[in-house]
């Protein structure tokens, strides 16, 4: 084992690093892997800002969240957004008995961890000599190599490659890649003076050429009529079952505007997710109570973990 090849990453990291990150200042496993889970798929400065302490101080080990209702765990990740990751949480919570396992292998058997996840966790929480392989490590593994396209194993290949020599500073290796990642080599820019594979990297030259981009397939735009059923100090809402937001609570949308009587048009809200652009016209309608629908008062509704649509919709009707 060549212990001096990669150093310069492990001396870049010790100076640049953010050695700050509350993840990266305890040994807490399920510290860690909430702070894997919230960062899967959103920006460190929004889960710092706004989740991870406040989901810590809601939760503060793995068995509260165990003990929970799936319901409490979505309020607390309201906002967040990609909510199976909550609901994955909450499984997992209650399917390892609030104990994570420490290995790969076992962990990548949990619901809502991911081989590169598994990884992360076995590393950061229980010390395992592995490299990871998120969106960041992808992209820097294209450069250094300059590869055009690569396969999931070949790009694992890789990572193992660039890891070599860095086994006993695997922490620090792995931090250090996402730290690259997230302010040195990004998708726009790569800032190859400040990196420390300047030496070494084979993409150098042209690194915004590596991967290959493909063509960007357009968004969907997808129009949806919202009903907000009122009756006195009531609102019907009921439990949304769709893949992106499933177990938060929402109001009634079609595809189509019902033929109904007495719909007031309120305002149209646009939304952005990562495949979808929404336009969503909200209405509101007075209507006498129906058994069919499930209704709760305003300060029920306030406990209840909504989508950003739905809370958008529920501010028109207020203001
Ligand atoms: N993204 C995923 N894991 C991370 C970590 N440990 N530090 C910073 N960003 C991350």
């Amino acid at each position: 084992m060549n212990s001096k090849k990669n150093s310069p990453l492990i001396q870049w990291y010790n100076t640049f690093g953010r050695h700050d990150l509350p993840w990266r200042n305890t040994t807490n496993a399920y510290h860690i892997y909430l702070s894997e889970i919230m960062l899967q798929q959103t920006q460190v400065k929004t889960v710092l800002e706004r989740f991870y302490f406040q989901f810590l101080e809601k939760f503060p080990s793995l068995q509260s969240v165990a003990q929970a209702h799936e319901d409490e765990i979505l309020k607390a990740w309201e906002g967040l957004g990609y909510y199976t990751r909550a609901r994955n949480l909450h499984k997992t919570a209650q399917e390892t008995k609030a104990v994570l396992p420490q290995s790969v292998d076992e962990l990548v058997k949990l619901s809502g961890i991911g081989l590169s996840t598994a990884h992360a966790i076995a590393c950061f929480a229980f010390g395992a000599k592995v490299p990871i392989l998120d969106g960041n490590v992808k992209r820097i593994l294209y450069r250094y190599f300059a590869l055009k396209s690569a396969s999931e194993k070949e790009l694992w290949k890789r990572a193992y490659a660039l890891f070599e020599g860095n086994e006993t500073m695997a922490y620090e290796h792995n931090q250090a890649l996402m730290d690259i990642g997230s302010y040195v080599c990004t998708r726009t820019q790569a800032k190859c003076q400040e990196c420390p594979f300047n030496q070494t990297c084979q993409g150098k030259s042209t690194p915004l050429a590596f991967p290959q981009k493909k063509p960007k397939k357009a968004k969907e735009q997808r129009t949806r009529f919202l009903i907000i059923y009122r009756h006195q100090n009531r609102l019907a809402l009921s439990k949304n079952e769709t893949k992106l937001l499933k177990g938060l609570y929402g109001f009634f949308q079609y595809e189509e505007l019902p033929q109904i009587e007495g719909l007031n048009y309120l305002g149209t809200i646009k939304h952005e997710y990562s495949h979808i652009s929404l336009s969503a016209k909200v209405y509101v309608c007075d209507v006498e109570l129906n058994q069919c629908k499930e209704w709760f008062e305003y300060d029920s509704i306030s406990q209840m973990a909504l989508s950003r649509v739905d809370h958008k919709a529920w501010a028109l009707l207020k203001n």
